[in-house]
């Protein structure tokens, strides 16, 4: 054998002893028939002589649904008053996804989607983006694998049409909603939040001029993006805005008190202080 013949085989031949033994291989026509196999005619065989001889089958794991140890929240309140503040909070607390339709619907603008172009004129003149469109986004979001455990919704239902799809939902799975946590403050508190409110439109995180500043202005403390007014918080439209909540989400509280699901909040305090309540309401529904 040439010298160069020698080394091209030699590396094959060491990978060739490297080999393990093939396993021999039954044919498949060899292998041996399950007992339980299917017949043309059904044959009768007593219980008991089945029973020793059933070998249990690996199942997959299904988890008991526990519907009603699921926690349903709604928070609900006229914008600006400080709910998607303790929403955040709460959710973050309980490892609860937040749902708010708001922020659904910005990041929607944000990425110019159908759905996006669709609200952007209702959000930017401070209108509801029509109940349709709001029930199909949000159904599609609880039926998310993380809302299994549970969900927060910010925002969502304001209209009496929104609550009574939330409620058919649930009912389908045997669920209500847990509780309904109601934020209110007196208007004049309500405008100076709302007007000092920056919020990034990067990540999205909510500071206040005044309350809860950013470290450095116009920047977001959490991601460094550009922390500026939303559209829709300039004076003119958050005037819009209280006047559509009065008429479209008000008739939302005797709705809910009538159920007995609805929790007031006194929203006037400081951040902390409104949160304390707002967790022994949570702790009183174990
Ligand atoms: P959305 O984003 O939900 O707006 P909103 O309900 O008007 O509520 P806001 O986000 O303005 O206020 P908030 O109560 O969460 O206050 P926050 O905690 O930020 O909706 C926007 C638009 O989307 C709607 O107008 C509509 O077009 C559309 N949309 C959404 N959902 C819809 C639906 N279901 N149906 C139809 N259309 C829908 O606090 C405000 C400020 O105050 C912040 O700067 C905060 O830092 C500060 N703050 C909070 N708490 C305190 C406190 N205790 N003390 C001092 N400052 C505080």
């Amino acid at each position: 054998m040439s010298p160069k013949a020698a080394t091209k085989s030699a590396p094959r031949k060491a990978a060739r002893r490297k080999l393990p033994a093939p396993k021999a291989v039954k044919p498949v026509a060899a292998r041996k028939a399950p007992r339980a196999t299917l017949r043309a005619e059904p044959v009768y065989v007593e219980p008991t002589a089945i029973r020793p001889m059933a070998t249990p089958q690996p199942q997959p794991i299904v988890e008991p649904a526990r519907p009603e140890r699921r926690l349903v929240l709604v928070f609900m309140g006229p914008p600006g008053v400080g709910k998607g503040t303790q929403a955040a909070k709460l959710a973050s607390d309980l490892m609860l996804p937040h749902i708010s339709t708001g922020d659904l619907f910005r990041d929607h603008l944000k990425r110019d989607t159908p759905l996006g172009q669709k609200a952007k004129g209702f959000m930017n003149s401070g209108q509801l983006v029509p109940d349709e469109l709001v029930i199909e986004l949000v159904m599609d979001r609880i039926a998310a694998d993380d809302c299994r455990g549970g969900y927060i919704l910010d925002g969502f239902p304001r209209t009496t049409p929104q609550a009574d799809r939330l409620a058919q939902a649930l009912a389908v799975r045997g669920e209500r909603v847990s509780a309904v946590f109601y934020f209110d403050a007196p208007r004049e508190v309500i405008v100076e939040r709302i007007s000092g409110r920056r919020t990034c439109r990067a990540c999205g995180a909510v500071s206040h001029a005044v309350y809860a500043p950013t470290r450095t202005q116009g920047v977001c403390d959490v991601c460094g993006g550009e922390s500026s007014q939303r559209p829709d918080d300039e004076p003119e439209k958050v005037r819009q805005r209280l006047t559509v909540y009065d008429s479209s989400t008000g008739p939302l509280v005797p709705y809910y008190q009538q159920r007995g699901l609805l929790r007031e909040f006194d929203a006037a305090g400081a951040v902390e202080d409104i949160y304390q309540g707002l967790k022994m309401a949570v702790q009183a529904l174990a």
